[in-house]
């Protein structure tokens, strides 16, 4: 039953100016000089050897992501992009998408990255309070993070995220407000808006800042913010993410839809389906650049091979695809899973007779109780 979904490809580039206090993303303070033409090598090598997986299979989406992948220019990147597209099939409406640090890019990066082949870029704005920048250790302030952001669009980038995080410490709904009134004014095609948590292990975990919104105080300030988006022609579809009409990442997207994808580079995860074997292969790449890069050429490059057994299958898939406010069709999850519906159905029954998931004939979606604890109810399908 187990059928092949659609393909991405992630490509993960693991360096940063510097390391921001909240987050745990697998990214490296920057040495001086960065080992662009090294990194391209290991990343191409790393994905000639991942090529048997995916055979004849054609890929919807590239997506750069880090990290800071704007520290690398557009001609690493176009190498790169070259680079793959001779050795896999893309889609002629291709999405590329490159992540960007409002603090790294100077003018004719954008120019380079749209001739790379770039088509979407992803701007880490966070705030655009200066002293809520400060507080998150940002490298940019606010008046930056809209000059990046208009360099793009001078460049001819329509397709354009921002990223924002809110309940940040100090922050009251009235300054998340100011910061969507900002990002709004700029007229983005696609918002992201995460919540800040405190990642294990980050500095902001082992002493968090005063005065971070917790509960009831966060949940409102994202019901305000989300109601503004809607207003201003955002529509939330997916628990962060919030995009014009059309305008959804269909790289993200196809992660949610339990959708198949090659990571490529340092620390990056893919996901494989097999059918043949009847296996979905979870396959993880060594961390640390160096230990990568110098790793790349052989199997060693892999930090891990992970079968996903079928007890774990739903829970996987759950962990996605309830994180779409649209759901999902049941046909999608036996294919996706390789199980049968029955497998899941009692527990679909006990979570409908709760009021947590609207569920039709062939549609599963969170009600308005299940959306506002989606983490209890993608915790009832654990094995
Ligand atoms: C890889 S970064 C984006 C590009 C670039 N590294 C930057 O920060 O400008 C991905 C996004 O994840 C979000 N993020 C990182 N750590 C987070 C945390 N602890 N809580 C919530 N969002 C977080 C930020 O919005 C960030 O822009
Ligand atoms: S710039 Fe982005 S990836 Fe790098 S440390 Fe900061 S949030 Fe993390």
């Amino acid at each position: 039953m187990l059928s092949l979904p659609p393909l991405a490809l992630y490509v993960h580039i693991p360096w940063c100016v510097r390391k921001c206090p909240y987050c745990d993303f697998n990214s490296h303070r920057a040495p001086e000089a960065l080992p662009q033409r090294e990194y391209v090598a290991a990343l191409l090598a790393d994905l000639e050897q991942d090529l048997p997986l995916v055979w004849g299979r054609t890929v919807t989406s590239v997506f750069f992501g880090g990290g800071t992948p704007s520290l690398f220019s557009g001609e690493a990147i176009g190498e790169f992009l070259q680079g793959a597209a001779a050795r896999l099939r893309f889609r002629p409406d291709l999405e590329v998408t490159l992540e960007t640090n409002p603090g790294t890019v100077e003018h004719d990066r954008f120019d380079a990255y749209a001739r790379a082949g770039v088509n979407r870029l992803s701007f880490g704005i966070q705030s655009f309070d200066d002293g809520c920048l400060a507080r998150l250790g940002r490298i940019h302030d606010a008046a930056q993070a809209e000059r990046a952001v208009k360099l793009a669009q001078d460049a001819g980038f329509s397709n354009i995220n921002l990223d924002l995080m809110y309940a940040l410490p100090g922050q009251t709904t009235a300054m998340a407000l100011a910061d969507l009134e900002r990002a709004i004014a700029l007229d983005p095609a696609h918002l992201s808006h995460y919540q800040l948590t405190l990642e294990p292990g980050t500095p902001f975990a082992r002493q968090p800042p005063a005065g971070i919104p917790e509960g009831d105080d966060a949940w409102d300030m994202q019901e305000a913010c989300q109601t503004r988006l809607a207003e201003a022609g955002y529509a939330q579809y997916e628990v962060s993410a919030y995009a014009r009409e059309g305008r959804q990442c269909a790289h993200n997207l196809n992660y949610w839809r339990f959708g198949d994808y090659l990571g490529i580079g340092a620390g990056a995860h893919g996901k494989i389906t097999l059918p043949a074997d009847g296996t979905i292969l979870r396959r993880w790449k060594l961390k640390h650049p160096k230990t990568y890069m110098d790793a790349a050429a052989g199997d060693a490059r892999i930090g891990g091979d992970e079968h996903l057994a079928a007890e774990r299958r739903p829970f996987d898939y759950m962990l996605n695809a309830l994180r779409l406010r649209e759901g999902f069709p049941l046909a999608d999850f036996e294919a996706r899973t390789g199980l049968a519906r029955a497998t899941i159905a009692p527990k679909l029954a006990d979570l409908s007779e709760r009021g947590l998931l609207d569920v039709a004939e062939e549609w599963v979606r969170p009600s308005e109780l299940g959306w506002r604890f989606l983490n209890d109810v993608m915790a009832a399908f654990l094995p």
